[in-house]
């Protein structure tokens, strides 16, 4: 089994937004993509619409149900208010129905997510969000630390899948020391999220300098990228971008 390729196109989002008009288009970018070899196509809505907005997922519905096997992943806090067009996160997964779901505990002043769930506070509102998602059809994965007794619970809870949160593995990078402990933490959450029958996804500043080590972790069923991706794209073009990111994904001796 090789890691699934999710490109997360928030950033073709934000450049769009920061002029009038559809330039460049977030459509046409996830053709691109699919093209060169994605697997799927991850957006995160957020109430102030800073990047993708809620007819971009409309649009991306669409488009994606009309291919085999490209999966659809929205991200996003299904606790953050409706604002102005933005319906709420639960209301446009009904709307879309994408393949997953990953609930993510950010707050509309976060630059982007930077921790996982604390379940222990997070869990009674998050079960009846889940079973809600599920009556949806889709998939639903919690972003998460890799602490074992969080993973612990997102079992309880429902989830189906946890996203490990990879932004500390990723600036431990060049100091080998805390990259190791990191590591392992990662690793001993890959193995109890197996153990507990939860798929396990990653995310977060992976690059292509990082993500071949951090595609060793047993069981890594998908990752999503889009901050590096999309300045790689800028310098290789955004198929070869792609390309590259799958090329080490397919490479032998990983960790499944
Ligand atoms: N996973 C989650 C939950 C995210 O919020 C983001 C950023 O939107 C990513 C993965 C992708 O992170 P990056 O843009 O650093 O590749």
């Amino acid at each position: 089994m090789s890691t699934a390729l999710s490109v997360n196109l928030n950033k073709i989002a934000l450049i769009r937004n920061s002029r009038e008009g559809n330039y460049p288009c977030v459509i046409e970018h996830a053709k691109v993509c699919i093209e060169y070899g994605a697997d799927g196509i991850t957006v995160h809505p957020r109430p102030d619409q800073r990047h993708i907005r809620p007819d971009d997922a409309r649009q991306l519905s669409k488009l994606l149900s009309a291919q085999k096997n490209i999966e659809f992943n929205i991200e996003g806090n299904p606790l953050a208010a409706p604002q102005g067009s933005y319906p709420g996160l639960i209301q446009l997964v009904e709307e879309t129905r994408p393949d997953q779901c990953t609930l993510v505990p950010d707050s509309d002043d976060q630059l982007t997510s930077d921790h996982g769930f604390d379940l222990t506070k997070a869990s009674e509102k998050l079960v009846p969000i889940i079973e809600q998602l599920k009556l949806f059809g889709t998939r639903v994965s919690l972003f998460m630390d890799p602490d074992p007794d969080q993973i612990k619970l997102a079992r309880q809870i429902g989830a189906d899948r946890i996203e490990l949160y990879t932004g500390p593995y990723a600036a431990a990078w060049g100091n080998q020391e805390e990259l190791n402990r990191i590591f392992r933490q990662h690793l001993g959450a890959a193995e109890l999220a197996l153990e507990l029958g939860l798929g396990i996804n990653a995310g977060h500043d992976l690059n292509l300098i990082n993500l071949e080590k951090f595609s060793t972790i047993p069981g890594l069923q998908e990752v999503s990228i889009g901050h590096a991706l999309t300045v790689d794209a800028i310098a290789m073009g955004l198929g070869n971008a792609v390309q590259a990111y799958k090329q080490i994904l397919q490479r032998p001796n990983r960790g499944h």
